[in-house]
């Protein structure tokens, strides 16, 4: 999560390896602590079209499977599909239904034949993807003419109080990195898909302590996995550290943490249409 005021360069983003066995371990104990993603996906559900009617839906980082759920809810009649790297995170989901199929995939390289989905649906998955030029690529191949795609992601300026307290501790990673929204914009547009829709809006999510956020960030598999994050123990001097540090931002509310979450929906042209 990160931190870093440059985006990040390809190859900087954790291993997929790590990324999908971290969310697998997380499975049982996301739901709990989920509240930021559920406003987020359900968010971005409301910036779909309206009277738009997919036959086919894909959930795209599906993790446990609660927008499977809300989307079979919404299209009844549709065919969807979750997919996600993390199998144990499939294999959590596949259970509580929605989706009529639950397939291992990566974002990057969509186990999908060409036109086949009318939407995509991705909400807070493809922050994790180091190329997202190939994911926006993927989505235009996959997509039908006439199709959408709606993701929600992370820019940079999320978790900047915990980057901000850890660097005034040791000066090192230990926030994720994203991209900048300004990156998002760029990628969007040279995307070949049209873009109904772009923003940046901050949620700010309150706790009542650092442990409230660090223990949330590790049950939902998103604490950082970055290359260059400190890999030895937090020693009581440095947690003590982050603690004090942390205080500068507490409010009425209690401690926060924000995160920059960038919404989007592109629309692949039919044939014929500029
Ligand atoms: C924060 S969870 C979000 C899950 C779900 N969309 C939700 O909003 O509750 C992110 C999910 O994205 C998955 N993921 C990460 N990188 C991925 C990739 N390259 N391709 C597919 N899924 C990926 C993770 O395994 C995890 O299940």
């Amino acid at each position: 999560m990160t931190d870093l005021s440059t985006p990040p360069l390809p190859g900087a983003l954790p291993d997929k390896r790590q990324v999908a066995a971290s969310f697998s371990r997380a499975a049982a104990s996301y739901d709990s602590v989920a509240e930021l993603q559920r406003n987020v996906g359900t968010a971005l559900i409301e910036r779909l079209p309206q009277h738009f009617q997919p036959r086919r839906w894909l959930d795209l980082g599906s993790g446990t499977g609660y927008f499977s759920r809300a989307l079979a809810c919404a299209y009844p009649d549709a065919y969807g599909v979750a997919v996600d790297i993390a199998e144990g995170m499939l294999q959590h989901a596949r259970p509580l239904g929605g989706a009529a199929g639950y397939v291992v995939g990566d974002a990057e390289r969509l186990p999908v034949r060409s036109s086949s989905v009318d939407l995509l649906f991705s909400s807070l998955a493809v922050q994790w993807c180091s190329d997202f030029a190939a994911v926006l690529a993927e989505a235009r191949r996959s997509l039908q003419p006439g199709g959408v795609m709606a993701f929600a992601s992370l820019c940079v300026g999320t978790l900047r109080e915990l980057r901000e307290s850890w660097q005034a501790v040791d000066g090192l990673v230990h926030v994720n990195r994203f991209r900048q929204f300004e990156e998002y914009q760029r990628l969007c547009g040279e995307s070949g898909l049209q873009v109904l829709c772009l923003e940046q809006v901050p949620h700010v999510l309150y706790y009542p302590d650092v442990r409230g956020l660090t223990h949330e960030l590790k049950a939902l598999g998103a604490h950082n996995l970055n290359p260059g994050r400190n890999g030895g123990l937090t020693g009581r001097a440095r947690m003590t550290g982050l603690l004090q540090a942390y205080e500068q931002f507490r409010q009425p509310q209690g401690l926060p943490a924000t995160y920059q979450v960038v919404y989007a929906v592109l629309h692949k042209p039919l044939e014929g249409d500029n």
